[in-house]
């Protein structure tokens, strides 16, 4: 079978350190508890570039096969796999044994494409308990988009908060995890405040059912919008994927009792040079938000398919065109999701 492994570049000077690489290995076989999985279609991350870049916080020491998000169809089954037969349509879990229940540090050491392998892959082996079904309205591309921006998305606003419809969430640009945000809003009958560096992909975003956008470019105080917008009141949910560079202008957009999602990093991982006191005297409800587990994933499933939510796909790469996925990814071009098709 053939799949990528993140190699080290040859040229050593090259910021990114290291490559996929396309190789050949024996297809694998199910251990007693692992399901086989004939990978159908993968998804790009932020993450994935961190790792090429050996910069996540997840292994990424190289040699792994790469990428957290992919779907398919179970080709094998272990003898002591209960949840899953010959045949059905699934998605890998982005931690391996995250089953419900508090974050343990032992689930960080289980991260697909990160200290474990990854999906891209003709054919993978998982545990069964690292696995779920895909929900039966999508495709296996946009099955593939679900494991990590969109069990974000879903964990911040519906497992660490509860969303309720006629509140209002800032999402920040128009990746993969706010396009989740975004729907999953929509959906829910909230409001949504949205912010991209382009004004035609805040254009799609409105198309979607955003009720605002504000080019954060051309309104580099977007705090102050958000702030007008919601009549002075903040908005009640944001998901925080910027990190330093957008937290203060984050925490000025924050209601009072509001939550406030940490989740990313697109501006660095430094410390932000900004007051804290807000977070008290609003009394702001701060969530670390690292992904979530597998009970999570099928609750989110379940909501997708009944209010018939599709994951928005920028642009579908073939699987041996892996490597320009990243680069376009990089680009920052897209709106919601890359997906490469394995199958
Ligand atoms: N904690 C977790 O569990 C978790 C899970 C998933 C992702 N993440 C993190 O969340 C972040 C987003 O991930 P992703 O996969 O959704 O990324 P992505 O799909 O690559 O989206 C990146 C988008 O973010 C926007 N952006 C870049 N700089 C920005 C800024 N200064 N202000 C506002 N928007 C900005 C851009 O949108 P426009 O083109 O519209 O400007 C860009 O296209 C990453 O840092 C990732 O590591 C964390």
């Amino acid at each position: 079978m053939k799949l990528y492994r993140l190699e080290p570049q040859e040229d050593k000077d090259k910021d990114a350190g290291l490559a996929p690489v396309l190789q050949e290995m024996e297809r694998p076989e199910p251990g007693p508890d692992e399901v086989l999985i004939k990978v159908q279609a993968a998804s790009l991350n932020y993450r994935d570039l961190l790792m090429r870049k050996g910069q996540s916080g997840s292994g990424g020491g190289g040699s792994i096969i790469p990428l957290s998000d992919g779907a398919g169809v179970v080709e094998a089954v272990g003898k002591d796999v209960s949840r899953f037969k010959e045949g059905d349509r699934v998605a890998g879990c982005f931690f391996c044994g995250w089953d419900d229940g508090p974050f343990d540090m032992k689930y960080h050491k289980a991260a697909l494409g990160g200290s474990l392998d990854g999906m891209l892959a003709e054919y993978v082996t998982l545990p069964e308990v690292g696995v779920v079904e895909a929900p039966p309205h999508l495709s296996a591309e946009e099955a593939a988009c679900l494991p990590c921006a969109g069990l974000t998305a879903w964990t911040a606003l519906f497992e660490r908060a509860q969303l309720k419809p006629g509140e209002t969430v800032l999402a920040l640009g128009t990746g993969g995890v706010s396009i989740f945000a975004l729907q999953f809003a929509v959906a829910a009958a909230a409001k949504v405040i949205i912010t991209s560096s382009k004004d035609e992909k805040l254009h799609r975003a409105r198309e979607l059912g955003a009720d605002y956008g504000i080019n954060y470019r051309t309104h580099p105080e977007w705090d102050r919008e958000v702030w007008t917008q919601t009549e002075k009141r903040g908005v009640e949910h944001i998901l925080e994927v910027g990190g330093p560079g957008t937290f203060p202008r984050s925490l000025n957009s924050i209601a009072a009792g509001g939550n406030l999602a940490l989740i990313g990093v697109l501006t660095g991982k430094g410390a932000p040079d900004s007051s804290l006191f807000p977070l008290v005297t609003r009394c702001v409800n701060l969530h670390g938000i690292y992904v979530g587990h597998r009970a999570a994933f099928s609750r989110m499933n379940a909501f997708l398919e009944e209010h018939e939510i599709h994951p928005v796909i920028d642009r579908t790469f073939e699987f041996e065109d892996a490597p320009a996925a990243y680069e376009y990814l990089e680009s920052g071009q897209h709106f919601g999701k890359v997906v490469i098709r394995v199958g």
